[in-house]
């Protein structure tokens, strides 16, 4: 029987992760969250299968000894790599960011042309367009990997002419197909959601799986009987942070896209695990 009461593990190859703990942190406020991001070995975008799934799987296991009672991982590529493999290894609940991001760009087309944005990993993998397929056949899927948008994010250049002309040449290909439905398939996109958005036009809308995966957890909890019924104590550590490396950095980003105040963010050797 696990602990309604103890905190949900979420975790990502970096900081771009702390975008679906801030959406966890909104719809369900009552939740403990412990957060990874293991910065020593971001980007996951750019290596294989078997590297992120065993990176997975040691976050998975650090997780355990944290006792949490269900995990997101917070990352699409990890999600579209390991996450089959690493839930049938335990018994904790756990749910990625593709599956809800994929059902809500389906119940959001009316033309049937989706296009999904993400890393090298998450595109080549066809994760997206199997899910999406999965539930209806007749929609037709195009992908598109954006290696740039990850370190311009983590360069701060949310707003930046840099960001629009890269954003413009990726982008082009999407907009002349005519999609009605884009999905910000990696977990820094949200922080560029703008200049996404105002270069597809009116016409499109973006999807944000992190919303949708904070949905997902939701209903989860509640289907498990596993939502937090503690009112936060005075002065809790209601939100944990741990990283691989650079531990300041992610807490001086942290602290910019997350209005809780991270005082804190601890490293640990995510090898020995
Ligand atoms: N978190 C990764 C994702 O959502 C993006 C950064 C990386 O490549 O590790 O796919």
């Amino acid at each position: 029987m696990k602990d309604k009461n103890a905190p949900v593990g979420v975790f990502d190859s970096g900081i771009g992760g702390l975008t679906v703990a801030r959406e966890i942190m909104r719809q369900t406020p009552n939740e403990k969250i412990i957060y990874f991001g293991d910065t020593a070995r971001v980007p996951y975008g750019s290596k294989s299968k078997e590297t992120v799934t065993r990176y997975s799987r040691q976050i998975v296991r650090f997780l355990q000894t944290q006792q949490v009672k269900a995990i997101v991982v917070a990352c699409n590529t990890a999600s579209a790599y390991a996450l089959d493999e690493i839930e049938k290894e335990t018994d904790i609940p756990m749910i990625g960011v593709v599956k809800p991001g994929a059902k809500t760009a389906v119940e959001t087309t009316a033309n049937g042309q989706i296009g999904v944005i993400g890393t090298e990993g998450t595109i080549s993998s066809g994760i997206y367009s199997r899910y999406i397929q999965e539930i209806n056949p007749e929609i037709k899927v195009t992908g598109k990997a954006c290696p740039l948008f990850t370190p311009l994010v983590e360069e701060g250049l949310w707003q930046d002419p840099v960001t629009d002309e890269i954003a413009r040449r990726y982008l082009e290909e999407l907009i002349d197909i005519g999609i009605d439905t884009l999905i910000l398939g990696c977990t820094h996109y949200p922080l560029i959601r703008s200049t996404v958005g105002r270069i597809m036009g009116d016409q499109v809308t973006l999807v944000n799986p992190a919303y949708e995966t904070a949905r997902e957890l939701k209903e989860l909890l509640e289907a498990r009987d596993l939502q937090n019924d503690e009112e936060p104590h005075l002065g809790e550590d209601r939100y944990r942070f741990y990283v691989s490396d650079a531990a300041n950095k992610f807490k001086r980003f942290a602290n910019s896209i997350i209005k809780y105040g991270i005082l804190s963010a601890r490293i640990i050797n995510i090898e020995e695990y």
